[in-house]
């Protein structure tokens, strides 16, 4: 259905798209902070409660063992229950791991403990991407921000980027995880014609443009406000910036096969095995990039 990027479309510039929506947008960093607050340990669950939870774990393990090494000083950004944590903590010669929200990392420390792992976690904080004044500029190797906390930024996307940006060594790298619109809008098509059915078509068209659930435009009831992403909306967050793209990949291509098909697909070992070295490497295809559930971009600083 949908060929390209939602802006073309439409007919208007990602510029414009910012200029009205998410520019407008005002950060409140209560409503992701109590949404995974009260999460909790669903948070930790995640990515292994469904199959597509799995494709999602193996293309971002693969990103993260093909650029962190043992001589790596990382800092976990959204770090959630810890989910990557217990991996990357394996990988790097120091880690700390931050959220905002406190029960995550409450959560993701009770998971080291459990694991054996906390004594390797140099440090636990709550770390708002959008200020991370308490560090201090060229401390990090790498930084790891996946999962989707820059999709609750709106007017304070690029804030989070220079952030991130600042606390890395020049040659450091950021490897950022994004919601996808595309992606999200085929995989959860039928909800959202069911809310067109309560918000209506402007609502839908907003939702379609912009990738923005907010108050005032498109207002959820779970009250999850957030803004999915484009491709080309990650680029424009990077452009005029002393950076490289190193990689671009989407994750969760094979979602669109549905749950009960990828449940089956698992029963059989081998075929599941293929599945996901599959997964992992379409991901890869240009053609692919905004097709997945997230949208995964490894940034070298200059
Ligand atoms: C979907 S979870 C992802 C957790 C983990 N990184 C992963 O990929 O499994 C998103 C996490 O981002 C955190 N988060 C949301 N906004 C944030 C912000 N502004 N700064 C730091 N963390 C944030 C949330 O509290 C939540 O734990």
């Amino acid at each position: 259905m949908i060929d390209g990027d939602i802006s073309d479309i439409f007919h208007v510039s990602t510029a414009s798209i910012n200029n009205l929506g998410v520019m407008n947008m005002k950060y409140n960093p209560e409503i992701p902070r109590a949404h995974y607050d009260q999460y909790g340990n669903n948070e930790w669950e995640r990515l292994e409660k469904d199959r597509l939870g799995e494709l999602l774990y193996h293309v971002h393990l693969d990103i993260l063992k093909r650029y962190i090494s043992n001589s790596d000083v990382v800092i976990e950004l959204g770090a959630g229950a810890g989910r990557f944590t217990k991996d990357i903590v394996t990988m790097c010669k120091s880690l700390v791991t931050s959220d905002l929200s406190p029960i995550q990392i409450e959560i993701n420390k009770r998971k080291m403990e459990e694991l054996g792992l906390i004594h390797k976690v140099k440090n636990f904080m709550i770390l708002d991407i959008s200020n991370l004044e308490d560090i201090e500029d060229h401390t990090y190797d790498i930084a790891v921000c996946i999962g989707g906390s820059i999709n609750y930024l709106f007017d304070k996307e690029e804030n989070a980027i220079n952030e991130m940006l600042r606390i890395l060594k020049s040659g450091g790298k950021l490897i950022l995880g994004s919601m996808s619109l595309i992606g999200a809008l085929m995989y959860y098509l039928n909800g959202v014609l069911y809310e067109k059915g309560m918000l209506g078509i402007d609502a839908t068209e907003w939702l379609f443009t912009t990738g923005i659930q907010d108050e005032e435009h498109y207002p959820v009831e779970n009250k999850h406000y957030a803004h999915m992403m484009t491709s080309k909306e990650l680029d424009a967050l990077f452009e005029g910036k002393q950076v490289k793209i190193l990689e671009k990949s989407s994750a969760g291509l094979f979602m669109h096969s549905q749950e009960e098909t990828l449940c089956s697909a698992k029963q059989d070992q081998e075929f599941w095995e293929l599945l996901i070295k599959k997964e992992v490497e379409f991901t890869k295809l240009p053609g692919t990039l905004d097709c997945g559930m997230n949208i995964i971009y490894v940034i070298e600083k200059l």
